[in-house]
C-alpha cells in the first residue's frame, strides 16, 4: 500500500462518473446551471475500469462512485458489474441523491454494489423542492426503501446542516434512527466553490447539532465504529440506526485522510480543498502504458497536502462540488 508524505495510507478512491445532475441544490450549483463536459471529454467505462484496476494494484481497496448524480449516466449498472470483478477491490459503494434509485437499487445490488450513501437535506416535500430547485422528495424516500430491501446496507443518509434552512429538522432526522433504522450523518457545510460567504453564514457546528439532539432525545452514546471514513458515530439508546457526524470544519479530520478523488474528465485530485489536479485523460488516450498511468497516481498521492486550511481563511478551491463529487 502507498502512503503519502505524512504517512497516511491511501486506500480509497472516489470516482466521479459524471458532472451532470438532475437536481440543482442551492449550495452546490448556481440557478443558471453550470457548463458541462462533452461526452468525449469524460472517461469511458472501459477507461474507468482500467484506471481502477491500476489503482487497486497500488493499494486502493475501496472505491466509491459519485457525480454530479452518478445514476444519470446511462449504463451505470454495467460499470458496477465490471468494477465489482476487480480482484483486489474489497468495497464498492455509491453516493447518490436517491431520485433514480428506486428503479435501479435491485440491479445495482445484483451487479455487485455493496452499499449506498444518500444525500438528503430535508424531509419536507415543499422544502425539498425549493432546496433542490424542483426535486420530488417522494422519489428519494422510495429510493431509500428499495435500497434497504435490496440489501445495499447500511444505507447512510447524509444531511448537510444549514442554519435557518433545515436546522429545524435535526431531531426529525435523528428520530429516524429509532423509527426506521436509518444511519444518519450530519455534515458541517464547507465553504467550497463560488458562494463562500453564503455557505459560511449557514454553518452549524457538530457540537451544536449534538447538543440539540441531546436536549430533545436524551444523551447519545458513543459507538465504536470505524468505517474508514471521517465520521464519528453515536447512538440514541435502543435505536437500530446510528448518528454520525462529519466535521470538516470543527474537527481537523485531515489527519486520517485516506483518499484520492478522480473527476469525470480524468483528473486526479490530491485534496478536496485544493485546485491541484493531475491529468490522466491525455496520457490515457495517447497510448500511455500502465507504468506511466500508475506513476500519475503516485504523483497524486505524493502531492497530498497535510490538510485544508479553512480555519486560516485560505481561499478554498474554485471547483464546484458537482464536479468533484462530494
Ligand atoms: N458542504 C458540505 N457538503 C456538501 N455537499 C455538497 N456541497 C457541500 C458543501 N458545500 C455534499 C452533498 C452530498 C455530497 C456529495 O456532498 O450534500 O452529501
Ligand atoms: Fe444536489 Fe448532489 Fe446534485 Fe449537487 S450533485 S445538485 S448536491 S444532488
Amino acid at each position: 500500500m502507498y502512503c503519502d508524505k505524512f504517512c497516511r495510507p491511501i486506500n480509497y478512491l472516489r470516482i466521479s462518473v459524471t458532472d451532470r445532475c438532475n437536481l440543482r441544490c442551492i449550495y452546490c450549483v448556481p440557478a443558471t446551471g453550470i457548463p458541462l463536459h462533452n461526452r468525449n471529454e469524460i472517461l469511458t467505462y472501459e477507461e474507468i475500469v482500467r484506471l481502477s484496476r491500476l489503482a487497486t494494484r497500488l493499494g486502493i481497496t475501496k472505491i466509491r462512485l459519485t457525480g454530479g448524480e452518478p445514476l444519470t449516466r446511462r449504463g451505470l449498472v454495467d460499470l458496477v458489474r465490471m468494477l465489482a470483478l476487480l480482484p483486489l477491490l474489497d468495497d464498492l459503494s455509491l453516493t447518490t441523491n436517491g431520485t433514480l434509485l428506486a428503479r435501479t437499487a435491485a440491479a445495482l445490488a445484483e451487479a455487485g454494489l455493496c452499499r449506498v450513501n444518500i444525500s438528503l437535506d430535508t424531509m419536507r416535500p415543499d422544502r425539498f423542492s425549493t432546496l433542490t430547485r424542483g426535486g420530488a422528495l417522494k422519489q428519494v424516500l422510495t429510493g431509500i426503501e428499495r435500497a434497504q430491501e435490496a440489501g445495499l446496507t447500511p444505507v447512510k443518509i447524509n444531511m448537510v446542516v444549514m442554519r435557518a434552512i433545515n436546522d429545524d429538522e435535526i431531531d426529525d432526522f435523528a428520530r429516524r434512527t429509532i423509527t426506521d433504522g436509518w444511519h444518519v450523518r450530519f455534515i458541517e457545510i464547507m465553504p467550497i466553490g463560488k458562494e463562500t460567504p453564503w455557505l459560511t453564514s449557514r454553518y452549524v457546528s457538530t457540537e451544536e447539532v449534538r447538543c440539540r439532539i441531546e436536549e430533545r432525545l436524551g444523551l447519545l452514546q458513543p459507538v465504536l465504529l470505524d468505517d474508514g471514513g471521517p465520521a464519528r458515530y453515536w447512538q440514541i439508546p435502543e435505536a437500530q440506526g446510528t448518528i454520525g457526524f462529519i466535521s470538516p470544519i470543527s474537527d481537523y479530520f485531515c489527519l486520517d485522510c485516506n483518499r484520492l478523488r478522480m473527476t469525470a474528465d480524468g483528473r486526479l485530485l490530491p485534496c478536496l480543498f485544493s485546485d491541484h489536479e493531475i491529468e490522466l485523460l491525455p496520457l490515457l488516450r495517447q497510448g500511455g502504458n500502465d507504468e506511466q498511468l500508475q506513476a500519475r497516481f503516485v504523483q497524486a498521492i505524493t502531492a497530498k497536502p497535510p490538510g485544508h486550511q479553512l480555519d486560516k481563511q485560505i481561499t478554498p478551491c474554485r471547483r464546484l462540488m458537482s464536479r468533484t463529487g462530494g
